[in-house]
C-alpha cells in the first residue's frame, strides 16, 4: 500500500508547494479540499493543514472538526492551519498590528523538539499573515518565536500536533525543508519509498487491472506529458494502445517527421495524420486570434474523432493531464479556475472513459518517470509548445508561406539556443511573425520585408514568466543568421515583456 500524507487545502497560494516539498522527500502526498478528508483510509500517515487567505474568526472561514483527525495521525498546521488549531481549541487569534510579510528569524527555537531537530539559531523563515496567535490553548507550548511573533510555532500537550505561523514550504524559509522532513519522516514515519521506479511499477499494474482487454486511444502532441503517458500505457497494455498524432500544418520545422520517428523508436503504435490542408483551408483569411483558436480546436477534434472511430472497441481516452492541471484550489469555494482538457468534449461525445495515469505528478516528476522509462533526453527536456502551434505565433491570417518563414526562423533560434547551451536555461522559446513590413537595405538593394520577434522566457509553471536575459552576442548572432538565411525577413526584434502583464504567446 502506498502510504501518504494528506494536505488539507484551505486555499493558500502555496499549498501546491507543500506538496512539492513532500514529494521531494520521496513521500507520496495528496492535496484535498479542506472538507474532503478521507476518513478510514489506512494509508494516511499524517495530515498537514494549509494556509488560507481567510481569517479563522471570519463568518465564512473554512473550518473542520479537528476530532476527525486528532489522536489518529500526527498533525501540522501551517499559518492559517496553525491559527485554526489554536482558535478551535480555545486559543486567541487576532489581527496583527501590521501585516507580517517577508523574512524573519527565529530568535528562540527549541531544538530539542522533534519538529526543530537540526535547526540553527536564528534560522531564517518566511512570514505572510495578517492575523497572529495572541494566546495559545491551555497546555500548549511555544517552541519558536521571532522578534514580533511570540507564538511562531507551538506544540499541543501529550499529542503529536504542531503549528507553525511561518511557511516552511517556501524557498526563503531556509530550513523549511528540514522542518518538513522532521515532520514527514521522523514524526509520521514515512518510509520514503515514493520514487519514479515505484511509480512505474505500481502504475503499470494498476493500468493493466483498470483497462483489462479494452482498447485505448491517446492524442499525442509531441510534448513531454502526452509522450510519457503513452510510453507508460504502452508498457502496461502494448498494442491495445493506439496513439494519434495530428499534423495541423503549424508544427515546428520537420517536427512531425522527427517526433513520429521518436515515437516509433519507442515502440508506440502511432497513427500520424497529415491534416494540414484542411486546417489551412478553414483558416484562410481569418485574422482574429480567438476565431483562429476556435477553428484550430474544432478541426483538431474533427480529425481526432474521425481517426479514433477507426479503432474498433475503443473504450478509453488517455490523456497526459498532470497534477498542477487539476489542482484548483478555488474548488473549495466551488469555482473552477480553468478547464484543461485539450480534447474537452470528446470523451462524452464518443462515450469514452478517461484514463489519466500522470494525474498525481508534478512536471519534474513526469520527467523523472520519463527517464525511468528510458525515454530520450531530447523528448523529456522539450520546451512546452502550444496546442495551436505556430498558428498563435503568426499574427493576422495564416498561410503556408507564412508558416514556412516562421519555421525557418524558429529553427535557427531553437538550434542556436541548443548550440550555445542556453536551451535548458529557458522555460520556452519561439519566434513570432508580425504582420508588419519595413524598409531595409541588402547589398545595394532596398528591401521591404517582414519583421519577426524572438521570445524566450524563464518560468517555473507558465503562470508567471520573465523574459530571458539572453547574452547580446547570442541575440546578435541570431538576428544575423535569420536575416541572412530566411527569405522574406529583414528585421528581428527581442520581446522584453514579462507575464503579467504580457503573456508568453502573442495570441
Ligand atoms: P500564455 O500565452 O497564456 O501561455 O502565457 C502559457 C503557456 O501555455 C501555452 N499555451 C497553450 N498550450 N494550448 C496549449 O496546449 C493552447 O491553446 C495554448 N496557449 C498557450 C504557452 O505556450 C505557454 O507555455
Amino acid at each position: 500500500m502506498q502510504e501518504k500524507i494528506i494536505i488539507l487545502d484551505f486555499g493558500s497560494q502555496t499549498t501546491q508547494l507543500i506538496g512539492r516539498r513532500i514529494r521531494e522527500l520521496d513521500t507520496f502526498c495528496e492535496i484535498l479540499p479542506y472538507n474532503k478528508f478521507p476518513k478510514d483510509d489506512p494509508s494516511v500517515i499524517g495530515v498537514i493543514l494549509s494556509g488560507s487567505p481567510l481569517s479563522v474568526y471570519d463568518k465564512e472561514a473554512f473550518r473542520i472538526d479537528l476530532n476527525d483527525i486528532r489522536g489518529k495521525y500526527p498533525i501540522l498546521g501551517i499559518c492559517y492551519g496553525a491559527q485554526l488549531i489554536s482558535y478551535s481549541l480555545g486559543g486567541r487569534v487576532e489581527p496583527a498590528g501590521s501585516r507580517e510579510y517577508g523574512r524573519a528569524n527565529l530568535q528562540y527555537v527549541d531544538t530539542a523538539n522533534p519538529l526543530f531537530k537540526g535547526f540553527e539559531p536564528n534560522s531564517q523563515i518566511w512570514m505572510s499573515h495578517g492575523d497572529t496567535i495572541t494566546a495559545l490553548p491551555a497546555g500548549f507550548r511555544t517552541i519558536a518565536s521571532t522578534d514580533s511573533v511570540k507564538n511562531a510555532a507551538f506544540q499541543a500537550p501529550d499529542e503529536p500536533m504542531w503549528g507553525v505561523q511561518f511557511h516552511p514550504e517556501v524557498f526563503h524559509s531556509l530550513q523549511g525543508s528540514l522542518l518538513l522532513k522532521n515532520f514527514v519522516v521522523d514524526i509520521c514515519g514515512s518510509r520514503q519509498d515514493w520514487s519514479a521506479a515505484a511509480f512505474v511499477e505500481t502504475t503499470v499494474a494498476e493500468l493493466k487491472a483498470q483497462i483489462g482487454q479494452d482498447q485505448v486511444i491517446l492524442g499525442l502532441s509531441g510534448g513531454v506529458d502526452s509522450s510519457v503517458a503513452a510510453v507508460l500505457l504502452n508498457r502496461a497494455i502494448g498494442r491495445q494502445l493506439t496513439c494519434i498524432f495530428v499534423d495541423h500544418g503549424m508544427l515546428r520545422k520537420n517536427e512531425f517527421q522527427n517526433v513520429m520517428h521518436d515515437y516509433e523508436c519507442l515502440g508506440l503504435n502511432v497513427v500520424g495524420v497529415d491534416a494540414s490542408e484542411k486546417f489551412f483551408r478553414d483558416l484562410q483569411g481569418v485574422r482574429e486570434p480567438e476565431a483562429k483558436r476556435k477553428i484550430i480546436g474544432r478541426d483538431f477534434i474533427e480529425v481526432f474523432d474521425a481517426e479514433a472511430r477507426k479503432v474498433t472497441g475503443a473504450r478509453w481516452l488517455a490523456q497526459g493531464t498532470i497534477y498542477p492541471d487539476r489542482i484548483e484550489s478555488l474548488n473549495i469555494t466551488g469555482k473552477v479556475i480553468k478547464s484543461h482538457h485539450n480534447v474537452g468534449g470528446l470523451p462524452q461525445q464518443m462515450n469514452l472513459k478517461l484514463c489519466e495515469p500522470l494525474k498525481w505528478l508534478f512536471k519534474d516528476e513526469v520527467r523523472r518517470v520519463g527517464r525511468q522509462l528510458g525515454m530520450p533526453e531530447h523528448l523529456i527536456g522539450r520546451h512546452p509548445f502550444p496546442g495551436p502551434g505556430l498558428g498563435v505565433r503568426i499574427l493576422s491570417d495564416i498561410t503556408p508561406e507564412k508558416v514556412r518563414i516562421l519555421q525557418e526562423a524558429d529553427d535557427i533560434f531553437i538550434q542556436g539556443l541548443r548550440d550555445w547551451g542556453l536551451y535548458d536555461q529557458v522555460w520556452q522559446a519561439g519566434v513570432i511573425l508580425l504582420p508588419v513590413q519595413s524598409v531595409g537595405v541588402m547589398g545595394d538593394e532596398r528591401t521591404y520585408e517582414q519583421a519577426v520577434v524572438l521570445r524566450a522566457v524563464t518560468s517555473s509553471d507558465a503562470m508567471t514568466a520573465d523574459w530571458a536575459h539572453l547574452p547580446y552576442d547570442f541575440l546578435a548572432k541570431m538576428s544575423n543568421e535569420i536575416i541572412n538565411k530566411v527569405k522574406g525577413v529583414n528585421r528581428v526584434a527581442y520581446d522584453i515583456s514579462s507575464k503579467p502583464p504580457a503573456t508568453i504567446e502573442w495570441e
